[in-house]
Order: structure tokens, then C-alpha cells, then sequence
């Protein structure tokens, strides 16, 4: 590094130390979608920067989805992916592939890559110590009700585990499912595991990575600062659908529940989480309380 490198590297991290100092101690829920995390050279970069956030004292807590990678094994196993309004309709055997993905596969390495980074990853499902309790969703279609199968709502956190782990060295990794009353297990849409979770914890911030710049007029434009009137107007008129409805309704639901603010970021763009944590240069669909 020559000596006008080095210097510039030091203005940097000076330019970071006002919103280390805000950010410390604040737990931060990122939800990981599977659409952004299938380049490896960006999952190298995530992964490298939770760590970061970790190590300069924020309380970093990773919700993983996995649509793609469920998708590939559905397609090996010869099943096809069907959706209504972004839910994956999930019979039993469909949801074994999903448990097998998700906490076997996708969660194991994010925890790899971000133990790699100097991190100290923990992968759970959301069935580790209670952490998610599930209901089946009752899903309306126009007016109908429509049964898609094991595919679930969040009905509770017990958020004790994540407390002893982040109130530790550890970084929580969380694969979303969870078990139901009837002991059945449930695939739930990451988005809500995420938003329910940071409500539970009153987190500072939740991260919504997506292969998205944000939330898109019909025109392509970002749209920011929405209000729950100006979404349902969106939803009404098509513009937003498909995956992101959930992303949209637990973004307002945590910020209604008490999270500092939802931001729905593009996770394509390199350090999408540092450029939205520690500079103004964050780009996305933001909302406040
Ligand atoms: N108004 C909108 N603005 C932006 N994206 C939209 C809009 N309406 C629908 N979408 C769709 O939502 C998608 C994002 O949700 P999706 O569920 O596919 O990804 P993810 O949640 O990031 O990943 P995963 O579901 O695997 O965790 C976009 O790729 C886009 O196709
Ligand atoms: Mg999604």
C-alpha cells in the first residue's frame, strides 16, 4: 500500500466512526434473499461485512431465504415450483426438500463464509430453542380460500436464544421455518421471519436484501419513504407483486411494531449492508416509523 492509499484508507474509516458510534450495541436483523445471494463473489463481500459489523460492535442477525437453491432441487428431484403471490405451495414432500436446502445447505454456508471473514456464525432453523412458532397460513385468492399446504405464518418468537447468542461473540443464522401447534413443521417466507424477528427484538434497523434496487414504480424509478395508504394503492394496482408483497408488508409491520426503520436494498451491489450502515450514499426503498 503506497503512503496516499494508506491515508486515504484512514479518512475512510474516520469518516465510519459517527455511525460505528451509532450503530454499536444496536441489533440490526438482515434478511439474506436467495436471489442476491447466488454470486459467490458477492456472498464472499456479505459475508466479510457482517463480520465487520459484528466485530465493531453492532449485533448483527442474519435471516437466510433460498428460493433459487429450492428451486434447483425441486428441479433434480423432478418437481415443479408453484406460487401464488410469491408463496411457494408446499406439500410434504416439497417441504423436505425445503428443510434439506435451507438448514442443511444454504445455512451451513453462509455460517462457513462468515466464520471464514473472522466471524463467529451459529446456524439455526427456526426451530432451535423455540425461536419461531408457526400457523398455517389461510390464503385468500380472490375471495376464495386456497390450501398451500405446509406454508406457514410466524405465530411467535421466543427470542432467548438469539439474545444469549448475540449478547455473545456469536452471529445467528437463521434458516426460516418453524413448528406448528401440530408439530408439523412450516416453510415460512423469510421476509416475515425477518420482520417478526426484528420486531421482537426492537432492532435498530432491518435489512431487506433483494435482487431488486427497491421497490419499482411501473416505470422502473425507485420508490422511498412509503406510507401503508401509498403500498396498498401499489398492491391494488399491480405495480408491486410476486415476492414482493411480503417484503413490502413485513417492512411497514416492523416499523408499526416498533423497528427504527426497513430498508429494502439491492443486494447485486457490492457492500450493499456497509454502504446503507456507513455512509449517506445508501440507496433503496426506506421506511420510517
Ligand atoms: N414493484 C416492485 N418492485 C420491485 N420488485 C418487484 C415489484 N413487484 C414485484 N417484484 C418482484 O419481487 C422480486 C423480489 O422478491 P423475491 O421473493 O423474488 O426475492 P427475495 O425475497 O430477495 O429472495 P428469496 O425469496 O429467495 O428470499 C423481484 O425480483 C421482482 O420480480
Ligand atoms: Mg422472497
Amino acid at each position: 500500500m503506497n503512503t496516499t492509499h494508506a491515508i486515504e484508507t484512514a479518512r475512510i474509516l474516520t469518516e465510519a466512526l459517527p455511525y460505528i458510534h451509532r450503530f454499536a450495541g444496536k441489533r440490526i436483523v438482515i434478511k439474506y434473499g436467495g436471489n442476491a445471494m447466488t454470486d459467490p463473489h458477492l456472498q464472499q463481500v456479505f459475508a466479510g461485512d457482517v463480520a465487520l459489523m459484528k466485530a465493531v460492535g453492532m449485533k448483527p442477525v442474519v435471516v437466510h431465504g433460498g428460493g433459487p437453491q429450492i428451486g434447483a432441487l425441486l428441479e433434480k428431484l423432478g418437481k415443479e415450483s408453484k406460487f401464488v403471490d410469491g408463496l411457494r405451495v408446499t406439500d410434504a414432500e416439497t417441504m423436505d426438500a425445503v428443510q434439506m436446502v435451507l438448514a442443511g445447505g444454504v445455512n451451513k454456508q453462509i455460517v462457513d463464509l462468515i466464520n471464514r471473514h473472522g466471524g463467529r456464525a451459529v446456524g439455526l432453523s427456526g426451530k432451535d430453542g423455540g425461536l419461531v412458532r408457526a400457523r398455517k397460513t389461510h390464503h385468500e385468492k380472490d375471495g376464495e380460500a386456497l390450501d398451500l399446504g405446509f406454508v406457514g405464518d410466524v405465530a411467535a418468537i421466543d427470542p432467548k436464544l438469539i439474545e444469549v447468542l448475540d449478547g455473545d461473540d456469536f452471529i445467528p443464522v437463521i434458516a426460516p421455518m418453524g413448528v406448528g401447534t401440530d408439530g408439523a413443521t412450516y416453510n415460512i417466507n423469510a421476509d416475515l421471519v425477518a420482520g417478526a424477528l426484528a420486531a421482537t427484538l426492537k432492532a435498530e434497523k432491518l435489512m431487506l436484501l433483494t435482487n431488486v434496487r427497491g421497490v419499482l414504480d411501473k416505470a422502473g424509478n425507485i420508490l422511498t419513504g412509503l406510507s401503508s395508504a401509498q403500498v396498498d394503492a401499489l398492491i391494488a394496482d399491480g405495480t408491486i407483486s410476486g415476492g414482493m408483497l411480503p417484503k413490502i408488508h413485513c417492512a411497514l409491520q416492523a416499523v408499526r411494531d416498533g423497528v427504527g426503520s426497513s430498508i429494502i436494498i439491492d443486494g447485486r451491489v457490492e457492500h450493499a449492508v456497509l454502504l446503507e450502515l456507513f455512509t449517506d450514499a445508501g440507496v433503496g426503498t426506506l421506511i420510517r416509523r
